[in-house]
């Protein structure tokens, strides 16, 4: 049987994650493998309500960082068991739009909540089933931000009404958290046009993988 791959996409508002991640599913289908596409929070049913209390609903609004770090998990926790683990367990490519590295940055720091529950929570919500390889896409907040304003027509939701100084330090977390992981961590301009990202992206899957050959 084929050799399941879990691949992560991390950054921050308006990176190009997703639509690196459905360039890279055609790709992959187009040469014979089975893609599967996960968002988060989201991707279960539970999931998906979730992330209507983590993005839109009312009764998030006064949601407090500690309940925030936990609903994420909850995602994360069914997200795993439910789709991500069995379908790598069965061969496929699963590439996740945000995994744990998004908690450990917004929640761990950015909300200020710290490396250590926040690791404690990440633990307990994927247990053994780690990334392979994960490409941070960094962006300057500015053009990451009105690329969202662009595509959402101002419409912000709970995450993206934070200030500048919030993904700042989402920013400049996420380039450490790769500067420590190196092993793991592929970082790319996301200034960069999504054709010239979708070969950079291909060319380090390649090397690694060999998914051309
Ligand atoms: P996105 O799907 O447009 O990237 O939005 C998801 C939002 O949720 C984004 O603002 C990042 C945030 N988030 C966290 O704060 N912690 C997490 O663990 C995850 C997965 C996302």
């Amino acid at each position: 049987m084929a050799l399941g791959r879990f691949i992560s996409f991390e950054g921050s508002e308006g990176c190009g994650k997703s639509t690196q991640i459905k360039l890279l599913c055609k790709r992959l289908q187009g040469i014979g493998h089975e893609v599967l596409l996960t968002r988060e929070p989201g991707g279960t049913d539970l999931g998906e309500c979730i992330r209507e209390l983590l993005q839109h609903a009312p009764e998030g609004e006064n949601m407090t960082p500690e309940s925030e770090l936990l609903l994420f998990a909850a995602s994360r926790a069914q997200l795993v068991r439910e789709v991500i683990k069995p379908k790598i367990d069965s061969g496929a490519y699963v590439l996740a739009d945000r995994f744990h590295d998004s908690t450990t940055i917004y929640q761990g720091i950015a909300r200020g909540l710290g490396g250590q529950i926040v690791s404690l929570m990440n633990d307990f919500a994927i247990g053994e089933c780690l990334p392979d390889c994960t490409f941070l896409l960094d962006i300057n907040v500015r053009e990451g931000r009105e690329r969202v304003r662009a595509r959402s027509g101002g419409k912000e939701d709970r995450m993206e009404r934070e200030p500048d100084s919030f993904f700042e330090e989402v920013r400049s977390g996420y380039l450490e958290l790769a500067n420590n992981n190196p092993e793991r961590f592929v970082v790319l301009d996301a200034s960069k046009t999504a054709q010239e990202l979708e070969l950079e992206i291909w060319d380090n899957l390649d090397k690694k993988y060999g998914v051309g050959s």
